[in-house]
């Protein structure tokens, strides 16, 4: 099922791809080069092809021969010139450009390597209008309405909006990439929010912009219906949303953002022994877990 190839010619025998091996799955064999020793617990992540210095190992039927150089340019750059774009240009992008993105995608990586991640694209503004429209509609009624769900009242104060037509949720983009995870995925969580993370990023290197969108993910948990028009399929779970186009707007500048709260750990401190502290120390803990 999961097999690496070696190239004695080439292996240097010097053991990094098992030492590099997760699921340590690989072992040296007696003559000294790397074998597969499991294959039902290898998680296909290729890390062993990926770090051999000299190329010597296939992994499948993927030769090290088709793997492109890595390089790291200015990702710093990147990360501080992002911006979430809330004004776009009233135009798609073209089929090439959307399948530059889809061609990153399994990139992306996912808890135990499940990859079993679905994308929902809409790839045409008239998709956009048509959510939007639906969304409109039924915040319409709903804020009309005498009883109202927790979720339905943070749109409270866009009643007048929504009567005016505006998009609030969809903010006029031309696309949105919805990423859903198969309820059963050990990572399902946390797959979708780190892909859209490298979507943002990626796209931004592209010149286009995006924005997570925490308002279309509460309207794909108020109206099931949304899930039909993206063709989510049956037993994945929507976990989050990002717009996604050409930006109308330009930023000059990075921001001077507050600093996270850092704690640098260097020690293990004495804990405090007595009695009182042990059992604050135990409720704080179950009430984190
Ligand atoms: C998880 C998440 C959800 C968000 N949801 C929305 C949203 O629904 N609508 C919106 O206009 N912006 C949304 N944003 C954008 C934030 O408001 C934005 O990141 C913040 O204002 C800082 O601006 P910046 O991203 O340009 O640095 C979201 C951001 C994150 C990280």
């Amino acid at each position: 099922m999961n097999t690496i190839t070696i190239d004695k010619d080439k292996c240097a025998q010097c053991g990094l791809c098992v030492n590099d091996c997760v699921s340590m799955c690989m072992g040296m064999n007696k003559d000294g080069y790397p074998y597969m020793k499991d294959e039902q617990m290898c998680l296909k992540c290729q890390h062993c092809m990926m770090i051999c210095p000299t190329g010597a190992l296939s992994f499948n039927d993927k030769s090290p021969d088709n793997s492109e150089k890595v390089s790291a340019k200015d990702l710093l750059s990147l990360i501080k010139s992002r911006r979430s774009i809330r004004q776009y240009k009233d135009e798609e992008l073209t089929e090439e450009e959307l399948q530059t993105i889809k061609d990153m995608l399994p990139f992306i990586p996912t808890g135990c390597n499940s990859h079993k991640m679905h994308f929902s694209f809409v790839e045409k503004k008239a998709v956009m209008v048509e959510l939007k429209n639906k969304v409109n509609n039924r915040f319409r009624k709903l804020l009309n309405s005498k009883i109202l769900s927790p979720l339905a009242k943070k749109f409270e104060l866009y009643k007048d909006a929504f009567d005016r037509d505006e998009d609030i949720v969809f903010r006029n983009a031309p696309h949105m990439i919805v990423v859903s995870s198969p309820i059963s995925a050990p990572c399902a969580p946390q797959d979708p929010v780190i892909a859209l993370s490298y979507i943002e990023l990626y796209a931004r290197s592209l010149g286009l912009g995006t924005c997570w969108c925490g308002y279309a993910e509460i309207c794909i948990k108020l109206f099931p219906e949304l899930c039909e028009i993206l063709e989510i399929p049956k037993g994945y779970t929507p976990v989050y949303a990002m717009l996604l186009g050409k930006p109308a707007v330009k930023y000059m500048r990075a921001p001077q953002p507050e600093p996270y709260a850092i704690t640098e750990i260097k020690d293990i401190l004495p804990k405090d022994s007595c009695i009182w502290c042990k059992t604050k120390r135990l409720i704080t803990n179950f009430l984190r877990g």
